[in-house]
């Protein structure tokens, strides 16, 4: 009776050491989602730690779409708006090619290109709240778009070309 329970648990730790193969793989599939979980969610507190290793591979992918969304220079932003506002105005769809990135799949919740789902409660709100938005920024929208030798009118073409594209 009381060798029953060493008993139980060198049997299970042979099957476990016959299928360890089988395991391992599972525990790295396993830790790659886990790690994945943990990478967007560190990205979109936004509070993502450098410092931990185990987010690394995550964070290199993020880290290509961060900086877009932080460098908000402002000043130097304006500044480059007034030096090209004397250019000819591109049309929303050649203004577009710089959201394609990101509106054409959808990734972060992007707005999809075409997807009346996923713009008409966007378009109630109305075309100049969604500039005002576009031009600042929000959570995986980078300010402007990151487009940010764009003109308002230029982002509010580009909006519209998105819009139209539902229709
Ligand atoms: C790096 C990726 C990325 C790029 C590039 C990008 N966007 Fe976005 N955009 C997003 C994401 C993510 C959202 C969803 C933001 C949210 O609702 O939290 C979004 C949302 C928007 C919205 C809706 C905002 C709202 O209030 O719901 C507009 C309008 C928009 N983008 C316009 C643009 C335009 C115009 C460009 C190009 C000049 C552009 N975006 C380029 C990622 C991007």
């Amino acid at each position: 009776m009381y060798n029953m329970p060493e008993f139980n648990l060198i049997n299970k730790e042979d099957a476990m050491s016959q299928g360890s193969k089988g395991s391992t793989k599972l525990m790295i599939a396993i830790w790659a989602i886990i790690m994945l979980f943990i990478g967007f969610k560190a990205y979109n507190t936004s509070s993502h730690d450098p410092a931990n290793e185990n987010t690394q591979v995550d964070s290199a992918t993020l880290e290509r779409i961060k900086p877009i969304g932080e460098v908000s220079i402002d000043s130097s932003s304006a500044v480059a708006s007034t030096g090209t506002s004397n250019q000819t105005e591109r049309s929303g769809e050649q203004v577009y090619s710089k959201c394609q990135s990101c509106h054409d799949s959808g990734i972060m919740e992007a707005p999809k290109f075409g997807s009346l789902e996923d713009w008409a409660p966007r378009i109630e709100r109305g075309i100049d709240d969604l500039l005002m938005v576009a031009i600042a920024g929000k959570g995986g929208m980078p300010p402007k778009g990151a487009c940010m030798d764009c003109s308002d009118n230029e982002l509010r073409s580009a909006i519209q070309y998105m819009i139209d594209s539902t229709k």
